[in-house]
């Protein structure tokens, strides 16, 4: 792959049915709790990126052993106490947040310290959210800067439940906290603001002792003490995620119709979706059905004239967390000014997103206030541009490269857009859908 793409062409007429690659949450939760499943346990349409990947030679440096095929992946999970802890054993959890965190649930009880490292990425973020609570059980930690990777974690075979107030609408926090729970003695209790809840689902897949109790503006979780985990198979759905950027490229490009094949419709990662639609989208849900808990549909969306601008709720804000980069250019091209508020977790995800935000909408001219937690964004449904634009130094940030690429197919000008391979953490494929696409414009001509 070279060090950057140019596009220098908009993208329209294109009439498509496509299935993105398996999520990338759903994934990297399908490792874990395999990997302390008793037995063999075989997972189809498992994301192949780097974060998943990084996930599977973390639980490797634990013993477990894991087999890749073309067509499936297998853990060979020797039950909920069965990783084997050497000493002076490295973690590297690469760029993934979810990987980086929710494993630190389960290793609590290590009886070696373990490092746990990332890039340059991962090295930014906060880990702090994470070790606070994890210590309330019992094990120690320490952190570079008391906030940052690398970090050593010092388990605790005799660990307390807890108590948990978890008040950022993180998955992540709550999925290592109730990892957490599932190793210690008595009854974890968490109180935790609305998120995404595949770590709950599988949970109670699986029939693990753990209760949800669902509010209107929380969840009330118990966890008791996991004795052990059945082997289970399972088949990973697309990833709205990944979607997303397609469904946006429809959406604001011209006369084109896309169907998307088997994406999770998670109610907790639709947020996206709820948001375009009250910005006027064309959008339908078809053949909505249920997959071990979770919720699966094919998505139709058309190019839509007219968008609206929206004031956007903030309770929708965890459910569409992913999708702020691609909803704003959604924003750019609608009619009228669109607020977002209560984003200050955005800055904290693989770049600064709320920057980005702002940076790639004020590249292609539109006029925005930002503040540290929001943004305005003044749409014009005429927007149409000439200029050289230049994207570099986003961190490697997957979704700031497929975001400014949905920008350059859809309103035009002379791209250039660093660091490709940013794409190989959640979405390998993504040009090559793309292509499939551009083919199809061709062939309409
Ligand atoms: C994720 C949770 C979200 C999301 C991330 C994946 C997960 O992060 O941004 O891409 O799989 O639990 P936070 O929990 O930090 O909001």
């Amino acid at each position: 792959m070279s060090n950057s793409v140019i596009f220098k062409k908009k993208i329209n007429n294109f009439n498509k049915i496509i299935e993105v690659t398996g999520d990338k949450s759903i994934s990297i939760r399908w490792v874990l709790f395999s990997s302390l499943a008793n037995g063999v346990s075989t997972a189809k349409n498992l994301l192949m990126s780097e974060d998943v990947l990084a996930a599977i030679k973390a639980v490797k440096k634990l013993g477990i052993k894991i087999k890749i095929s073309k067509n499936e992946c297998k853990v060979y999970g020797k039950g909920i106490e069965g990783y084997k802890y050497k000493k002076n054993l490295v973690i590297d959890a690469q760029n993934s947040g979810t990987l980086g965190r929710l494993i630190l649930g389960l290793l609590i009880n290590t009886s070696h310290p373990i490092k746990l490292i990332g890039d340059k990425s991962l090295s930014k973020r906060d880990f702090k959210r994470i070790s606070d609570p994890l210590k309330k059980f019992g094990a120690k930690f320490k952190l570079r800067n008391n906030r940052n990777l690398p970090l050593t974690i010092y388990g605790n075979k005799n660990l307390n439940p807890i108590k948990f107030l978890e008040n950022k609408g993180s998955a992540q926090v709550k999925s290592a906290v109730i990892f957490g729970g599932m190793r210690a003695n008595g009854t974890t209790f968490i109180k935790a603001n609305k998120s995404r809840n595949h770590s709950e689902l599988l949970s109670k897949y699986l029939k693990l002792p753990i209760d949800v109790k669902s509010k209107k503006k929380y969840d009330l979780i118990k966890v008791k003490k996991v004795k052990s985990i059945k082997n289970f198979n399972y088949h990973i759905p697309s990833d709205i995620s990944s979607s997303a950027f397609f469904i946006v490229l429809t959406l604001i490009s011209n006369n084109s119709k896309l169907t998307l094949k088997n994406v999770n419709i998670n109610p907790s990662r639709i947020g996206i979706i709820t948001i375009l639609k009250k910005m006027g989208a064309n959008i339908k849900l078809k053949k909505q059905r249920d997959y071990k808990g979770e919720k699966i549909a094919d998505i139709l969306v058309r190019s839509t004239k007219n968008l609206k601008s929206i004031n956007c709720p903030p309770k929708l804000n965890s459910s569409a967390i992913d999708e702020f980069l691609i909803i704003f250019l959604v924003a750019a091209k609608a009619n009228g000014v669109s607020y977002f508020k209560n984003l200050s977790e955005l800055n904290q995800k693989e770049s600064p997103r709320l920057e980005w935000g702002e940076k790639i909408l004020n590249k292609i001219g539109i006029k925005t206030i930002k503040t540290k937690n929001s943004i305005k964004i003044y749409g014009n449904p005429n927007l149409k541009i000439n200029k050289k634009i230049t994207i570099k130094n986003y961190l490697k940030d997957h979704r700031v490269f497929m975001a400014s690429v949905i920008a350059a197919l859809c309103f035009g000008g002379h791209w250039k857009i660093f660091n490709p391979e940013s794409i190989k953490t959640s979405f390998p494929n993504f040009l090559k859908i793309l292509n499939n696409l551009k083919n199809n414009e061709k062939k309409k001509r």
